[in-house]
Parts: structure tokens; sequence; C-alpha cells
């Protein structure tokens, strides 16, 4: 019968396709800030692809206020692909140029520079030769130009003025699902136009599948009241896969350095935080000041930290750190502050309480005071407050906990450090993430700035709306990946600040200029291998290293070029010369590239392409997805090819509807690192992002661990993470999980996988059920010694946000019935 049945969805298909023309028309028009397409037989009525949904949208600017798509304009190349240009806004003199063969894969978006010209108002496009083209627009003033990449529709030659007006670009009216839309029609043969429907219908399907949520599981699986499922393990069909799959991504989002890790409980410390930070903050942001105190940039401490105070006798500022200094009693707390000129009095007060107290004296320059508290009482909201006893200078005002994470100078808050620590992670990013690459050319993290005292840092506005002390430096970055044996991961930017940028004129796509800037650049990728790895006798950073009390190498292996960046030319150019710099002078660092913030589309492919072509060892992939993709995409990594540049996954998530960490979530990540262990061979790494998050504070929902002052609070996804980390292996056993239940998307919901450790000799069987329902699963381990296994289980409820893993004893032995709760991850020992 249903053979029957797919015998005449077979032949409807055929009847469908049996009597159609040989050619047919393609209607492209604007949908918001996109084209979308429709396609007609007869060039009258119109059938939406893929129901509207957008073939290329505008990536231009920040979110919000850019991103706008103006005036569009397709034209068809000479060799038969297409080119689309479209004004990005009505201020700056470039245009969006981007080109695809066949309206489903489309190369990177460009913005070429018009130099001299004012705006590129209403660009219209034609094809010139087989590949290239000529842009004419106008600008404000009504002037029009005219340009033309001759052989690749990117490098555009400098805009002449023309004479003529700007080519209209010709508009036919047509209705697409019942709308109105003017746009642009192309006659082509029925075989380029058929892929096309078939592709947009495919895609139909899949967008379906990935909004599959686990509230539907009830509905969608009604009826079903168990399942039956093997778990076959062949355990001499080993594959060796990498042994640092699980590592953390640490960035300045959330609050999660200044106020977070790093330990310093004064909050604008030297008088640092600026307008760029956000509008309306200044020197004095944080401090409330009591008589007369007066901000000053005349021979500061350092030119990096330009403002300090000027108070006069009886005058006062408090500082109460990240809403309430917590400290405990009895415990030892440095005081610092740098002083010029007199005498101050500094207090840890809590309300009218003096909780320790001393007297601190300057030089006759800048001098640094130091003291050590022992508060009397412990308090969550105490504050420091230092006042001029005589006439000073004051800046830099810091108090630090001695009891850090590992007894560190400058070091970490402890238990947010060791519930890192807690996920045995193998590798950290840092620092960034956007914060890496920048929100414009100026605000890249540049590591140089980050190192030296602390008093000398560049610091500089978070990206994320607040600001960076960059009291966690590279220094600190490195430090802290040895205290918990990580391998460290820095990402520098490939010359290019982030494609969402809002500021810096040359934010978008600009990228350092050829020549003297990006050699300077390149210069100071190379010093931080220098820096790292170096020996402090021949080398000037690795000198820098040791006197900061690190003369041994860092052993640093793995260097990261750019973060999700959009793969324009003009990154393309940067990272080419960045990564043959590396490699020609330090063959041994393997460099991770970027294949942009998605799982699939011109980013991604275009990333990838340049990965494979300059032979780069790692690349860092990128996708927040809906729980539904995670579930209807094991197979992501099994088609990967293998000997090639192996996978990065540095940030992931699961991302349902008002974006929870529950067990929904953690568990369709689960599912998914199951898959991964499988792909281990070409999966190196993988990281979830965000990690950290202070609760009030957030930019970016949800993330792995969230805190306040006092408490730590981990995630459904913390626990899915930290029994991965915990339980991890360096080989992978073949393993398979079938159900007899045929409904469609059980089999989906299922996932296992086997890993063993050679270092311990332990092996891990990994079982995750995201379907809802309860399960047996009989194993099929022929070999399996019988014994109560150690067991670990993550399950609760799918919108569960407060489970924690139980851990118990389960028996096994070949053909042992194992119960798999309706949402859950168990992890047996075996
Ligand atoms: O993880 C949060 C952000 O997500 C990162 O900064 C960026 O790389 C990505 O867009």
């Amino acid at each position: 019968m249903k053979k029957l049945f797919l015998l005449l969805c077979m032949l409807g298909c055929i009847m469908c396709w049996a009597n159609v023309p040989d050619s047919a028309y393609v209607f492209i028009y604007q949908k918001g800030n996109g084209l979308s397409a429709a396609w007609s037989g007869t060039g009258k009525t119109w059938s939406s692809l893929g129901g509207g949904y957008s073939l290329v949208s505008s990536d231009f600017g920040t979110w919000g206020a850019e991103k706008k798509m103006h005036n569009p304009c397709v034209a068809q190349l000479g060799d038969g692909s297409f080119v689309a240009v479209w004004s990005v806004n009505d201020r700056v003199n470039q245009f969006s140029v981007c080109t695809t063969p066949d309206f489903m894969k489309w190369q990177p978006q460009d913005y070429p520079y018009m130099d001299g010209v004012g705006q590129c108002l209403e660009p219209h496009v034609v094809a010139v030769g087989d590949k290239g083209c000529t842009v004419t627009f106008k600008n404000k003033n009504g002037e029009v130009y005219s340009t033309t990449a001759a052989s690749d529709c990117f490098h555009f030659g400098a805009p002449s003025k023309v004479q003529a007006n700007v080519a209209s670009v010709p508009q036919t009216e047509a209705i697409v699902d019942g709308e109105s839309y003017k746009g642009q029609v192309f006659k082509l043969p029925m075989n380029r136009i058929r892929p096309f429907i078939n592709y947009c219908e495919s895609k139909a399907l899949r967008n379906q599948r990935h909004g599959e949520l686990a509230r539907d599981n009830a509905t969608r699986f009604a009826g079903i009241n168990h399942i039956d499922a093997t778990v076959k393990v062949d355990l001499q069909d080993e594959l060796a896969i990498s042994d640092k799959l699980l590592g953390i991504f640490f960035e300045d989002i959330n609050y999660s350095a200044d106020g977070g890790l790093y330990a310093e409980l004064v909050q604008n410390r030297d008088f640092e935080y600026s307008e760029a930070d956000q509008k309306e903050w200044n020197a004095l942001t944080n401090w409330e000041p009591t008589g007369q105190v007066e901000v000053r940039t005349d021979n500061p401490l350092h030119e990096n930290n330009s403002h300090y105070v000027h108070a006069v006798a009886g005058a006062s500022l408090s500082n109460n750190g990240f809403e309430g200094m917590v400290v405990k009693a009895g415990a030892k707390y440095d005081v610092s502050l740098y002083l010029r000129g007199g005498c101050v009095r500094v207090s840890l007060m809590d309300g009218d309480a003096v909780l320790a107290s001393t007297t601190m004296k300057g030089g006759k320059d800048w001098k640094q005071a130091k003291s050590v508290f022992r508060p009397k009482a412990s308090s969550e909201s105490a504050r420091i407050v230092v006042e001029a006893v005589t006439e000073t200078d004051i800046d830099f005002v810091s108090f630090f906990p001695q009891d850090t994470f590992m007894g560190r100078k400058n070091g970490m808050r402890k238990d947010l450090a060791q519930a890192l620590a807690d996920l045995h992670p193998r590798f950290m990013r840092f620092p960034g993430g956007c914060v890496a690459h920048g929100n414009g050319l100026d605000n890249m993290y540049r590591w140089k700035q980050s190192i030296g005292p602390l008093y000398a840092r560049k610091q500089d506005f978070n990206l994320w709306g607040y600001h960076q002390s960059r009291g966690i430096g590279y220094y600190e970055y490195f430090q802290f990946c040895e205290d918990l044996g990580m391998e460290p991961l820095p990402v520098l930017p490939a010359g290019v600040s982030c494609q969402n940028s809002s500021r810096g004129g040359d934010g978008q796509m600009g990228g350092l200029k050829f020549g003297e800037e990006l050699d300077e650049y390149i210069q100071e990728v190379l010093d931080l291998i220098e820096w790292a790895n170096g020996d402090p006798k021949t080398s000037k950073w690795a000198k820098m290293r040791a006197e900061a009390g690190h003369p041994k190498p860092f052993n640093l292996k793995m260097i990261g070029i750019g973060n999700e960046d959009l793969i324009s030319h003009v990154f393309e150019e940067r990272f080419i010369a960045i990564n043959k710099a590396i490699r020609e002078k330090y063959p041994e660092i393997e460099v991770c590239g970027t294949a942009g913030p998605f799982y699939e589309g011109s980013d991604y492919e275009r990333g990838w392409e340049i990965v494979k072509q300059e032979d780069v060892a790692l690349v860092d992939e990128h996708y927040y997805c809906s729980p539904g993709w995670y579930v209807w995409n094991h197979d992501y990594y099994d088609h990967y090819q293998r000997g090639t540049t192996r996978v990065y996954l540095g940030e992931y998530a699961a991302h349902g509807p008002g974006r929870p960490a529950n067990i929904e979530s953690a568990l369709c990540e689960a599912l998914h690192y199951c898959s991964i262990e499988r792909n281990g061979d070409v999966v190196a790494m993988t990281s979830y992002a965000p990690l950290l998050a202070k609760e009030k504070h957030t930019q970016w929902n949800p993330d792995m661990i969230y805190f306040t002052n006092t408490e730590v609070h981990p995630t459904t996804t913390y626990w899915a993470q930290l029994m991965n980390g915990q339980n991890c292996g360096d080989r992978y056993l073949t393993t398979k999980i079938s159900t007899t239940e045929q409904r469609t998307g059980v089999q989906q919901r299922l996932e296992a996988s086997t890993v063993k450790n050679t270092k311990t000799g332990k092996t891990y069987l990994k079982i995750v059920n995201v379907s809802g329902i309860a399960a047996t699963a009989t194993l099929d381990i022929p070999g399996l010694e019988e014994k109560d296994a150690r067991v670990v289980t993550l399950s609760g409820a799918w919108d569960d946000k407060t489970a924690r893993p139980a851990e118990g004893t389960i028996h096994v032995a070949n053909g042992a019935k194992i119960q798999l709760e309706p949402y859950s991850f168990k992890i047996i020992e075996i």
C-alpha cells in the first residue's frame, strides 16, 4: 500500500513536469530588506518560490538602524549568472553588490568605496563581458557617476562623472501570494528554473521541521506511549577523535569580565568611563563625590589612563563597586591607590559602619600606596570611601580580594572560576566574539594594549554597551588557561571590524589599508606568538612576558583570525595575507579561520572555500539554531570531507521561543554533541556561547552560567556540558540507536554515542531522548562486561530550567534493558 502511494506520488511529480515549456519567467522583487522570487510559465500568473523567502538580504551596517535595501537592481551577466546592486543608505559612498549563479547560491556582499562622490543612490547595473558589470548611480545633488568592474563585479574602477541620467530599472508589476509587487523579470530555460523550484520547496519543508518544538510533542506523537529502541555498540570499531572536543569561549559580554569573573571590586577604578561606553557615562560614573573634587587630565598617571581626580581637603569619593561590594569578615583584601601630593583616608564602609580603614600617602609625583584590609564584618553592600586629608590627586583605586582562584594576584572570582574548572574544558577561546573584531576599526581588540601594568593598559568601550577595563588582559587570559589546563585560543581580528559595526566610519568592512597599516598589524599578530612562546633572552616580547611573571613559554599552539566575519573580498584579502605571514614564520602554529555566523549561506560557503584553498588547519563555525534544527541535523557533520581543514564549532546554542535555557535546549545540544563525537575526526573542538552572564545585566540570552555578586546559577546547558566535559574520550566506538517506531520524527529525537578515554581506560555510553516519550533501550553490545555501572542522568520536563544531573548505578550487560526517561540525557560508564 505504502509502495503504491509512493509510486503514485512519483508519477504525480513526473506528470506535473510532463507538459512544461522549455523556458519560463522568474520575477525578482523586493520584499522587506531582501529580494524574493516567483516564477511563471506565461509571465502573467506567478507562483512564489519558497513562500517568498529572502534570497539575499542587506548585510550592511548595524542591526536595527541599518541592513536596509534601497532601490535594488538585478542584471544578467554575460556568462548567464546574475548580479544585484542596491543602495545601503543615503549617507555613505558605498553601494552593495553581490553575484549569484542561480539565485540559490549567493556570493558574500561587497561594499566598494566610491571616492569623492558623496552618496551612491539608485544604483543601476548592466553586464560587461562575461563576468563584469558597470554601475551608474547618483548622489544627493543629482550628479551621476559610473564605475566598472570589468572582470569580477568587485574590483571597481574610480567613479567617473557622466552626463546621462541613471537609467531606471525596468519594473514589472506582479501579484504574488495575493500581494502586488514591482520587480524585474528574467526569461530562463526551464532546466535552470526547475532546480530553483525544487530548492525552494525543500527549503520550505526544512523550515517547517526546524520550527518543531518540544511543547508540541504530546500532540505530534499522540498515541505513542512507549518507544522500544536498540543501542548497538561495536566495541572493536574505534575511530581516533579529538581529545579536546569540549572547551569554553570567554567573551566580555553580559558583564562577564569586569563585575564578573575579574575579581576587582571597584567599578571605574581609574576614572576612565566615558560617553563612548554609554551616553550618560563620564569619569565619575559610579563614584559619589562630596566636597570639592575635579576631574583632571593634565600630567596623568599614564597617557592611556588620562583621567584622575583632584580632591581638596575634606572632599571624598565613594564607590560601591558593581551594585554593592561583597566582603567577608576577616578575609584579606588588597587596597591600592595612586596618589600625588597629599594624603587620604581610605575606608571600607557598610552604611555608617566602618569595616576597615587606613591613611595613605602619595609622593611628590604619582606613587602607589598599598594596604591590606580585613573587614570587621561581612557585607554584601559595602563601599570604598576615599577622603582627602590634604589636597591630593587620586587615580586607580583598587580593592581586590586576596582569596582569588588559585590565589592569583589580579585574579579571578573563585566561585565562577571553579564553575568553569568543573566543566573540565580543554581549551579557551578569547577575548571574543564581537569584542575581538570590535565596533569599528578603532575598537578592534589589540592584544598589546591589554598587557603590562594595569594603569597603562588601553581601555576601550565594550560594543555590548559598557566598558572594558582590560584588567583581564592577554596575560591573565593565558594564565587562566594554564591554571585550568586549557589550550589558549586567542582570536585576533582579520584586519576588519565587525560587519554589524555602527561606529568608526570604516566599520563596515573598510579594513586596515594595504601597505604600512596592514603590515604593522601583521607584525602585531606575529609578535603575539613571540610574546607567548619566545625566549626572554632573545625576544623583546618574550621578555615582557617573563617580567610580568611568566618566564616559561605559554606554549601557544593555535591562533584564531577573524570572528564570524562577512566573507567579503575585503576580509578575504586581509585574512589571506595574515594567514600567510603566520604560516611562513611559525609553521607550527595552527591558524583557525572563520566561516560566518550561520551553518549555511554565502559566508559559510565562501569561508570554507578560503580555508580549504589556503590549507588552513581549523575553521570556526557559528550557529545559534532552533531546537528543531538540532533534531533534524544529526547528520550535519557525517557528510563533511575528511583529511582537510577541521571544524571548531566556536559558538552554538539551541534557541527556542523566548530563548530559555531549559531541558529542551540542553538536550538538543547534547543530541548534537553525540553526533559531534561520532565526527570527532573532523570536528576538533566545540564551545557553547555565551558562557557567563550577570543577572540583570544581560545583552544576550540564554547563557551557560548566570551569576549575581554572591551566587552562581548554572543552567541545564551547563550541566549537560559538564557531563560531557567530565566524561570524555579520544576514541569513538561505532554506536547506533534505532527504534521500531516508524512515526516521522521519533528516530530523530534519539541519539547515542560511545567514547573511550585511552588515558583512563574508561568507556562512556551516552544516550539522549528528546522525544518526550519514555523509552526502553536494549543494549546490543557483544563483549560488554556485566556489572553495576555508574550512571549520570539529566532529565526533567521539556521546560524545566532547574534540573540537575543525578548520579547512581545501573546494571549493564549485553542484552540489558535501560530505561530512558521522556526527556533525558544519560551517560553510563560501561
Ligand atoms: O556569543 C555572542 C556573540 O554571538 C558573539 O560575540 C558573536 O561572535 C556572535 O554573534
